[in-house]
């Protein structure tokens, strides 16, 4: 179930309008922020000076049963996307599963009625080929009033990569996916809606296969991007190694795969707007309330000196089942592979599974190391033999003055469900300076 092993996905933003007019009326605001317009979030970070913040999250629709959008913490969010709607061999239609067609409404109206904001959900449509493109500018139009959304979350995991096994990958996707959205932009309906992009730590890949240098374009039409820095290391990687890294240019050479640092500097030296030279960021920093579990013997899990390893080798044949799969599902993706175990331990689905205390730190007997590089810590169980790679309050704390540090626009949490007592959203809000004010 998880998007990343999707095509496009367009994710429908749906922005509520911040209420003004309510009585009773909470605002984010840092502890500093002098005669800020009511309605706004904003972080203290100096570089960014006091302007807005983006403390956002996706909400998965199809988990709606157990977690229904009024349980989500509204008042410390000021932007919830609805994942996901999906595209169709159709071009003209977009499809909702049942249990998210029946739970969008109330999760744009819960939106709506609370302090904070947007909601989105996602499409899977097939790469918008310029003839095709009008129609499906439609359709996107059509679910946006249909459902009352302000916007929409473009997830399309990637233009020129293959990522689902049946994608058709054409060498134009990113400039197709491009004349898309200044075509949608274009239009009278979507000129005030919220248009974003969930995008890879690496910028789109041009007609030659490589990320390009250029891609300020997308930022004109795009109000923001929300960088997925998680799944850098998995199931598919040579050995264990972080799910979400701070940073990598300070782990072994072999094993700098990318991280938040590397990300922010590729996408800013491609000319998607940092907080530079009087641009404000477009960019929002996404951060995973989950990690990826591994089966580790303990003469590779643990060092000589009895501490965990980093980047021990792994069994890829024995995958454990994560707090998020459903034991025995035989479900498939929508080019007819099983969607297999993913392994995906949220972080409540930790506490639940024994590796961590009921306030996230690592429970007794519980194998712990926090890797200083990525900054990100491990648990292992030494009778299971599973490892988890994971973000706990301390690397979130860490990823939130790495967003102020950076000036970046905020941050986007996959998934609003995986945090247990808003530990980890706490995290961050604390880090980034971030405090409610009621009026
Ligand atoms: C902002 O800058 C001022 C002056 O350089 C400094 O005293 C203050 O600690 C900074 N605040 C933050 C949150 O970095
Ligand atoms: C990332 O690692 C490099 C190399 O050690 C270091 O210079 C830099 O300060 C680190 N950045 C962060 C945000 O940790
Ligand atoms: C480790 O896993 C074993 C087997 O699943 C389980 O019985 C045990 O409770 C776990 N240990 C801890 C400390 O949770
Ligand atoms: C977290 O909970 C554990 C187990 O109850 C306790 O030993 C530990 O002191 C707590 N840590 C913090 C930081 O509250």
């Amino acid at each position: 179930m998880f998007p990343r092993s999707s095509t496009l996905v367009l994710f429908l933003l749906l922005a509520p309008p911040l209420i003004a007019s309510a009585a009773q009326y909470c605002s984010l605001k840092p502890p500093s922020a002098v005669s800020s317009p009511v309605g706004s979030i904003q972080h203290n970070a100096n570089a960014t000076d006091g302007s807005d913040v983006i403390a956002s999250a996706w909400y998965p629709g199809w988990l709606a049963t157990d977690f229904p959008p009024s349980s989500i913490s509204w008042s410390k969010y000021n932007a919830m996307t609805f994942a996901f709607a999906t595209t169709t061999p159709d071009v003209s239609t977009i499809a909702l599963d049942d249990v998210s067609a029946q739970a969008l409404p109330q999760f744009v109206s819960a939106a709506q009625n609370n302090a904070a904001g947007p909601a989105h959900s996602t499409i899977q449509p097939r790469s918008p080929h310029r003839k095709i493109a009008p129609l499906f500018v439609n359709a996107v139009l059509n679910l946006v009033s249909q459902y009352n959304l302000d916007g929409i979350d473009f997830d399309w995991e990637y233009p020129g990569k293959i990522g689902l096994s049946c994608n058709v990958v054409n060498p134009d996707d990113s400039a197709n996916f491009l004349l898309f959205l200044q075509e949608l932009r274009s239009q009278p309906a979507a000129k005030n809606l919220v248009l974003t992009a969930a995008v890879g730590i690496a910028p789109f890949v041009g007609s030659d296969g490589q990320p390009m240098d250029d891609v300020s374009q997308f930022a004109a039409v795009l109000d923001r991007i929300a960088i997925m820095n998680y799944d850098v290391w998995g199931s598919w990687s040579p050995t264990v190694g972080p799910n979400a890294p701070l940073n990598d240019s300070c782990a072994p050479a072999a094993d700098q795969d990318g991280s938040a640092v590397s990300a922010v500097n590729a996408w800013t030296t491609a000319n998607f707007p940092a907080n530079q030279e009087n641009l404000k960021s477009q960019i929002t920093l996404g951060v995973a309330a989950y990690g990826h579990s591994f089966s580790v013997t303990p003469s590779a899990a643990i060092n000589k000196m009895g501490s965990i390893a980093l980047y021990p080798s792994f069994d890829s044949s024995v995958q454990p089942i994560g707090s998020a799969d459903t034991p025995g599902d035989t479900s498939l993706d929508p080019c007819g592979d099983p969607n297999g175990v993913s392994g995906i331990f949220t972080f409540a689905g930790l506490i639940a599974g024994g590796f961590l205390n009921s306030n996230g730190t690592a429970a007794n007997g519980i194998g712990y190391v926090f890797d200083s590089c990525s900054q990100t810590p491990f648990v292992y169980n030494q009778t299971s033999q599973v490892m988890v790679s994971y973000d706990d309050a301390t690397s979130f704390a860490a990823k939130g003055r790495f967003i102020n540090a950076q000036g970046l626009l905020g941050f986007a949490v996959w998934d609003v469900t995986g945090d247990q007592n808003d530990i980890l959203l706490d995290s961050l809000h604390e880090a980034m300076g971030i405090q409610p004010v009621c009026e």
